[in-house]
């Protein structure tokens, strides 16, 4: 099939990706070429400030030079060997991973997505505890494979599977009380994020969070985090049911994890590990030398470059700045932030982009999404709030 007479660059691109790729998605009206620091260049000459991070994938922001380095060397070095053959890079990699996360949490599982995280982390809990049902939370999101989409709030809408592989209770997301009285001696889990992020950047309240600990610990049950985009410092800290002063038994990790390299990780408890067998879990890629080579950078230069530090700077200045034209308020934490507009986020996220600032949008259509890089500037604040002036109330 020829390709029409495309317009301009960006139609191109959607004439050639329409011609093999399933028509799945919704698109921003851009076509990004390539990027530096923040900054994300269009095939029609454009240079637009990212705010969205490439759905809180790009920590460190493009082209950072000491990970670029990484990929490089690893690749030239030894590009691939699976989970057959012990590395010194995948050890390197969980230490590294198992020092950044709260005491305790200090055997990694490396997989390749937050979903396969999530998948895993369900498997644990439900046979250690050899019961069947999870209690999830309204709002939340955990990905699209069978397990994780099942405790996701309003999958039913593209689930598609003819049944959930468990019983799952969606509790409201801000009543400590119910989520308690919810968990029993049939609960195997507990699975929340700590900053809902698909849902607007809603930071669940802490008392939530400890309550869902003490219940767990009450019945025997297991309290699984998903920090799959709040955690890696996000939050301004370095997994953000910290800030509640929780320990879960799992942590499920990825996007800024590989800063841009396809990785996701669980953290367990180590007084799990035990009961664990050869053959238990499995993956051909995930633990790969590439994905943990970049791990270990990843969380040696947000470390040695006090970029935790940047996060909590960074997010203090939206909130003190960003406040103005058509948003009302801010919400969630560190650099997982949702802008609540007077008017549909939808249009002022586009009034935003025709300014050259991409922002990402959230299931609440009042909520604009920022996810940006740790590297962000407070100039790049500055040139956030006076677009958001502009555009007007
Ligand atoms: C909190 C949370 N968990 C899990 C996922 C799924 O991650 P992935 O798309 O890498 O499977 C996402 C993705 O947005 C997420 O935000």
């Amino acid at each position: 099939m020829a390709i029409p007479e495309a317009r301009s660059p960006r139609e191109h691109a959607i004439a050639r990706e329409a011609r093999h790729l399933l028509p799945v998605y919704a698109q921003l009206d851009v076509e990004p070429v390539r990027a530096e620091g923040v900054w994300i260049h269009t095939a029609d000459g454009r240079r637009i400030i990212d705010f969205y991070g490439g759905h809180a994938v790009t920590a460190l922001g493009y082209g950072h030079p000491r990970l670029v380095r990484t990929l490089a060397e690893q690749a030239a070095t030894l590009l691939f060997q699976s989970n057959a053959v012990a590395l010194d890079v995948r050890a390197r990699a969980a230490e590294r991973l198992a020092n950044f996360a709260p005491d305790g949490l200090d055997h990694a599982f490396f997989v390749n997505s937050g979903a396969e995280a999530n998948e895993n982390a369900l498997r644990l809990a439900l046979r250690a505890t050899g019961r069947n049902r999870v209690i999830a939370l309204e709002h939340g999101f955990h990905g699209r494979t069978a397990a994780a989409a099942a405790v996701t709030w309003g999958s039913e809408r593209w689930y598609g599977f003819p049944a959930r592989p468990f019983d799952v209770t969606f509790v409201a997301r801000d009543d400590a009380d119910a989520l308690a009285a919810a968990i029993d001696d049939r609960t195997a889990a507990v699975i929340l994020e700590p900053v809902q992020g698909v849902a607007g950047a809603w930071a669940l309240p802490f008392e939530l969070m400890q309550a869902a600990r003490a219940a767990c610990d009450r019945h025997g049950a297991w309290l699984i985090a998903d920090e799959v985009q709040s955690g890696m410092g996000r939050s301004g800290m370095p997994f953000a049911i910290s800030r509640a002063g929780v320990t879960p038994d799992v942590i499920t990790a990825a996007k800024s994890l590989g800063g841009g390299f396809p990785v996701g990780a669980l953290l367990l408890r180590g007084d799990h590990v035990g009961a664990l067998a050869k053959g238990d879990l499995g993956t051909t890629y995930g633990g790969g030398p590439l994905a943990c080579a970049m791990v270990d950078a990843v969380i040696d230069t947000i470390e040695n470059d006090a970029l935790i530090d940047a996060v909590v700077a960074r997010s203090a200045r939206i909130a003190a700045r960003c406040v103005t034209g058509p948003v009302t308020g801010v919400q969630g934490a560190g650099l997982l932030l949702g802008l609540r507009t007077s008017r549909p986020a939808s249009e002022v996220g586009a009034a935003l982009l025709e300014r050259n600032i991409m922002t990402g949008g959230s299931a609440d259509p009042h909520v604009l999404r920022l996810l940006p890089p740790y590297i962000l500037e407070d100039d790049h604040v500055a040139q956030l709030a006076a677009a958001l002036a502009d555009i007007g109330a």
